[in-house]
């Protein structure tokens, strides 16, 4: 696209029809230009089995096309009609206790059921065949938050398609019986149709029968996605296909999804009551830049200021939603969407803000915004098609979360989100970007890769990583890594086996610290610092001690290691470390290894560059609430407003931003 894309989720058939004209003016008073459209319509569209209704689509896509304003067009598939299920009351899911799920809220559909597949299938097909020449279709927006509310299910027809799953990945009943490592606790089964998904058990169900079923979870919902997507796909073969996922959502592997998008697109809502939530929505953004493969994506959802579903929903500061949005362009979005234009007036979310309010419109603080962000963006054309460079990337592998997070481990407080955010922290605090990627990905393009907490890895994982730093890369590995293989068994031969040589050392043992612990850690120069969580005994074979544990059991051990290996270095971070501690790692970490910030820039500014070749855009970021100095090297034109930007101390107003052109 050569534009931003700006709008939002559009529900007109909430609305009636005097108010769709509207509509329309206000979008092009805004600068919208998409909408997500039908996305919840399904029961409208198709009120009886077989039966369609098109007519009032036809309408408001007509009207949005005379109105310059293109289509996102939603397969309607993300909440099946009442008759559905009432015909059909198989279809529902289950939950883990066996609780059947009724209609009446909306994603009440279990992924495997041949009912709501062919259902959704066949809609998708009248919606492709329908629309595949309307010249105000751009996009196709296949379900809504795939696996939002019900990410499991645990019926019968799942227990059938989970067995179907597990004989195609494991061949034999013997074979899964040794994947699953069923002689512990009398679990062997000598048939399959003894094999059930984990349903509630007296105590925990087997963890790589749990593994198995979140990787089929993940699978399922996929499959609902790609018969909807071939279905597009035949009939429409030019139109972009997306799907809106939801950050660092741990039932669905994102890698996987993101390979059958043409476009990424993600939804976000940050909590402003969060301190953090600056950071945590960079975050976000990188990951989606990565799944894409560094592609533009687009955000497609978040709120103009508040949402419903937290227990208290704060507002957004002034300023705030136009800050995050800019965040996400510089983060590699090329769109900028929101749920939804038009606040409902009926239904679960009259309270979640949007585009257009309840009312009075033009005198709303969330209007003005909105509209005053539409009509910057459109100053940004030069930024779309850019691509964010990243010299440092972050493994992110989803087996090794779900494993590493299933219970009964040595500290059920190890969460993956946590730890990634951890080593994301001093990064985003330095303006320096990173990616996500996975273990066997091809890393040699970064000089530093920064492994937290990488519980599970495969052989294929665990080759990538030492070819990359027998090549010349810098690793840093968290603890709890290399732990088992993906059926979830222990590496054995020497914790942690896989990365013990290329790490120079072995773990003995490890020593969990009780909640409010810490820890006093020493560093090689002196310098000290704190940790908590975790701590274990570490033996060096070879590696280098850069820090070490004070007190306790593990009184004067390395904590904190350097290994040459190869031509490359392998750190190992055995500890949570405090945050100045660990971003005094990190960082000199970076510095050794040549990765650099975007700009020196006061604390709480972020700054990231976009490019092409050798033409960047450098965007500014002021998370604070007061005007900063940021100091420039570079003259250029801040595409925001227009204006000429000079060397030297540039002023970025509370919550502000500007997305300047350097030099060309
Ligand atoms: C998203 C969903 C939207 C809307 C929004 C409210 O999860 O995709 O349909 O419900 O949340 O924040």
């Amino acid at each position: 696209m050569p534009h931003i894309l700006y709008g939002g989720d559009y529900n007109p058939d909430q609305w009636p029809e005097r108010v769709w004209d509207e509509d329309v003016h206000l979008m092009q008073e805004a600068g919208v230009n998409l909408v997500s459209l039908a996305i919840f319509s399904w029961s409208r569209l198709e009120p009886s089995e077989g039966k369609y209704d098109f007519a009032w689509l036809d309408g408001i896509m007509d009207k949005l096309h005379a109105g310059g304003i293109s289509v996102d067009l939603a397969t309607a598939t993300a909440s099946p009609p009442p008759w559905m299920s009432h015909q059909h009351p198989e279809m529902l899911p289950v939950t883990i206790d066996g609780v059947r799920l009724w209609h009446g809220a909306r994603q009440h559909y279990c992924p495997s059921s041949p009912v709501y597949r062919q259902g959704a299938r066949r809609l998708a097909e009248q919606m492709a065949a329908r629309y595949a020449e309307h010249p105000a279709l751009a996009m196709w927006h296949v379900g809504n938050e795939f696996g939002c509310h019900v990410p499991y299910c645990y019926c019968d027809v799942s227990a059938e398609a989970f067995r179907n799953w597990l004989q195609e990945r494991h061949g034999s009943i013997e074979d899964l019986n040794r994947a699953w490592g069923t002689d512990f606790w009398s679990q062997r089964y000598s048939n399959w149709d003894e094999v059930l998904p984990p349903r509630r058990t007296p105590t925990w169900p087997n963890p790589s029968q749990q593994l198995d079923f979140m990787r089929f979870s993940s699978d399922e919902l996929l499959a609902c996605y790609e018969i909807e997507r071939e279905a597009l796909r035949e009939r429409t073969p030019d139109v972009p296909i997306t799907t809106n996922f939801m950050r660092f959502f741990k039932p669905l592997d994102y890698w996987k999804w993101a390979e059958r998008e043409d476009v990424v697109s993600d939804d976000v809502y940050q909590d402003p009551s969060d301190p953090e939530a600056g950071m945590r929505s960079a975050m976000a953004g990188d990951l989606m830049r990565s799944l894409g493969r560094g592609r533009p994506w687009v955000l497609m959802e978040q709120t103009t200021s508040r949402v419903n579903w937290r227990d208290v929903n704060v507002a957004k500061a002034p300023g705030q939603m136009r800050l995050w949005s800019y965040q996400a362009v510089a983060r590699g979005a090329d769109g900028v969407m929101f749920f939804q234009w038009r606040q409902s007036r009926a239904g679960a979310e009259k309270f979640h803000s949007a585009m257009v309010p309840h009312g009075p419109v033009m005198s709303s603080p969330v209007w003005k915004e909105a509209k005053q962000l539409g009509q910057e963006l459109r100053g940004l054309d030069a930024v779309c098609g850019s691509r964010v460079r990243a010299d440092a990337a972050i493994v992110l592998d989803w087996e090794s979360w779900w494993a590493l997070e299933l219970p009964s481990k040595p500290s059920i407080r190890v969460r993956q989100e946590a730890q990634l955010e951890d080593y994301y922290r001093p990064l985003f605090g330095a303006n320096i970007v990173a990616d996500f990627a996975r273990p066997q990905d091809d890393l040699s393009g970064y000089r530093l890769v920064l492994v937290p907490n990488l519980y599970l890895v495969g052989d294929e994982g665990a080759a990538s990583l030492t070819t990359y730093v027998k090549g010349g890369g810098n690793v840093v590995i968290g603890f709890f890594s290399g732990m088992v293989d993906p059926f979830e068994h222990i590496h054995l031969g020497g914790y942690p086996a896989p990365f013990a040589d290329m790490l120079g050392l072995r773990i003995a043992d490890w020593l969990p610290l009780a909640d409010g612990e810490q820890l006093e850690v020493v560093f090689a120069d002196g310098g000290k610092g704190r940790c908590d969580l975790w701590s274990e005994l570490i033996e060096p074979s070879g590696a280098e001690v850069l820090a070490s544990f004070a007190g306790s059991r593990v009184d004067r051990r390395p904590a904190v290691t350097r290994h040459k290996f190869g031509s490359g270095s392998a750190y190992y971070v055995g500890t949570r470390l405090d945050q100045q501690s660990m971003a005094r790692l990190l960082l000199t970490i970076c510095a050794e290894a040549g990765v650099e910030p975007a700009l020196e820039a006061p604390a709480g500014v972020e700054a990231v560059r976009r490019s092409f070749g050798h033409r960047s855009i450098l965007f500014l970021l002021n998370h604070r609430h007061s005007t900063v100095d940021v100091p420039l090297s570079q003259a250029g034109t801040n595409l925001v407003d227009g204006s000429q930007v000079h060397a030297g101390l540039f002023k970025v107003g509370p919550h502000g931003a500007a997305v300047i052109r350097e030099g060309w």
